[in-house]
């Protein structure tokens, strides 16, 4: 069901100089995610008769992004007046009120934006920050309505001091948003065309905005990269803090970075400077021990994982694992109980419950051109320092002797060897050490 007099127009046409990127500015990431998506999906739970995204005719990611909502685009980029004019035409037909937002801030609070889209008068929403620079400043009088918004670059040193700023974002009837664009002029600090200009048009008509102010404790606006920094700090901890209410234990939250789509169940324990990528899932009771790295793993119950281990995509691990210190697992399935206690990298392989790989031991999966698949059947034991030469076969219960190049399957329960035994020579380090010392 959606609000049928609610639309949205989302300006997302911004090149975004000042990240000195090729990417589009809206398609910068937070905790994995564009944070033009971090807006739309967040505006779902506005049910929107219709959500206009303006961007760029070069910008098909931001496209992309934005499917299924209508897209308008704006050939050139001159200011969010000029951005709001070119949605226009995908508001035709429709009767209500019309919110108008900034893309490149996902942090909007929703329930403001719900209030103002009730709201039986324009508004815009106002914003008190810690640090107002290159924010625009409102201008209100004694009724407490807007007579202007004025830019940073445009205000006088009076006008600077004023502290409650332009959060960007505006609810205006849809019968008066096309004459008041149509009015705005380009005649300000940076010959654009200012969206904020719609205000004071607005008040000469007799239809001034209220204004809606909330406090933030950071910077509003991702203009650069600092700013996105910034963007990524609120939103780890607000994850940090979900998963910690969830019953996840952190013992350093700061330390523990997640992605957007980290998926925790309750009892995990996460130990200091973890870092999750992509499509991680962790199951009940598992322990992270400190300075792990993680992308597309499953972690089932009860397993323990570190510390300083790297899981990569494809990494199943079954429940009651180990998987100890500088171990790389890379798209293998590690059956039940299974132990990968140190130095090890596994890739490409099927691994059976209780096997024992032990220390130094690795599957020697890439020729260079492909890669080949190691079986190790359930209650092996690989040996330390043993390269599994894939592709290869180990039978169930087989013991491969420590140092062992293993490069023919071996059966069940057999012993799987193949190496050059060391000797004594007796005296020799004496001898070589007396030599040594003459010389
Ligand atoms: C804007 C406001 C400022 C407010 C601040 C809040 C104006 C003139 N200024 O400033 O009052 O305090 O946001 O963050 O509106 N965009 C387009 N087409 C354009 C220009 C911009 O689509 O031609 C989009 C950008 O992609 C961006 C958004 O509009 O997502 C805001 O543009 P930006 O240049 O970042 O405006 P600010 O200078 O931050
Ligand atoms: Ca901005």
């Amino acid at each position: 069901m959606s609000t049928t007099d609610l639309a949205i127009v989302i300006l997302a046409a911004g090149k975004g100089t000042r990240m000195k990127s090729d990417k589009p500015k809206v398609l910068h990431e937070i905790a994995g995610k564009p944070m033009l998506k971090i807006l739309l999906d967040q505006l779902e739970q506005l049910n929107a008769a219709r959500t206009i995204v303006v961007t760029a005719p070069d910008m098909d990611d931001v496209k992309a992004i934005a499917a299924p909502h209508r897209i308008a685009i704006q050939a050139a980029q001159n200011g969010t007046g000029d951005a709001v004019k070119v949605a226009l035409p995908e508001l035709e037909g429709f009767s209500g009120n019309v919110l108008i937002l900034l893309g490149d801030e996902p942090f909007v609070p929703m329930n403001v934006l719900i209030e103002m889209a009730a709201h039986p008068y324009p508004t815009a929403m106002g914003l008190i920050p810690p640090d107002p620079t290159g924010l625009g400043r409102m201008i209100m009088n004694e009724e407490g309505t807007l007579d202007a918004i004025v830019e940073d670059k445009d205000c006088d040193e009076q006008q600077r001091e004023i502290y409650v700023c332009n959060a960007g974002n505006y609810c205006v009837p849809s019968d008066k948003l096309k004459s008041w664009i149509e009015q705005i002029g380009s005649n300000n600090a940076q010959g654009e065309y200012y969206l904020t200009d719609m205000v004071e048009i607005a008040k000469n008509e007799g239809a001034p905005f209220d204004v809606f102010t909330i406090p933030v404790d950071h910077v509003w606006g991702i203009n650069d990269r600092v700013q996105l920094a910034e963007h990524e700090n609120v939103y780890q901890e607000m994850m940090r803090d979900q998963f910690l209410r969830a019953g996840v234990s952190m013992v350093d939250p700061d330390s523990v970075w997640f992605h957007h789509d980290t998926r925790l169940a309750v009892g995990v324990h996460i130990e200091p400077n973890v870092f999750f990528g992509p499509g991680v899932i962790v199951e009940e009771g598992v322990h992270i021990k400190a300075f792990c790295h993680f992308e597309g793993a499953h972690i089932r119950k009860n397993s323990v994982v570190g510390p300083f281990a790297r899981l990569r995509p494809g990494s199943e691990i079954g429940e009651d694992v180990k998987i100890g210190n500088f171990v790389e697992v890379k798209k293998s399935n590690i059956g039940d109980g299974a132990k990968i206690s140190h130095l090890a990298y596994v890739g490409d392989c099927e691994m059976g419950r209780d096997v024992n790989f032990s220390c130094g031991a690795i599957t020697v999966n890439y020729d260079g051109f492909e890669k080949f698949k190691t079986v190790i059947g359930d209650g092996a034991l690989v040996g330390s320092n043993v390269s599994l030469v894939a592709p290869v076969t180990i039978g169930k219960g087989a013991f491969l002797a420590a140092g062992s190049t293993i490069t023919e399957d071996i059966p069940d329960d057999a012993l799987g060897i193949g190496r050059s035994n060391g000797k004594a020579v007796e005296g020799w380090a004496r001898n070589f050490r007396a030599r040594k010392k003459k010389a």
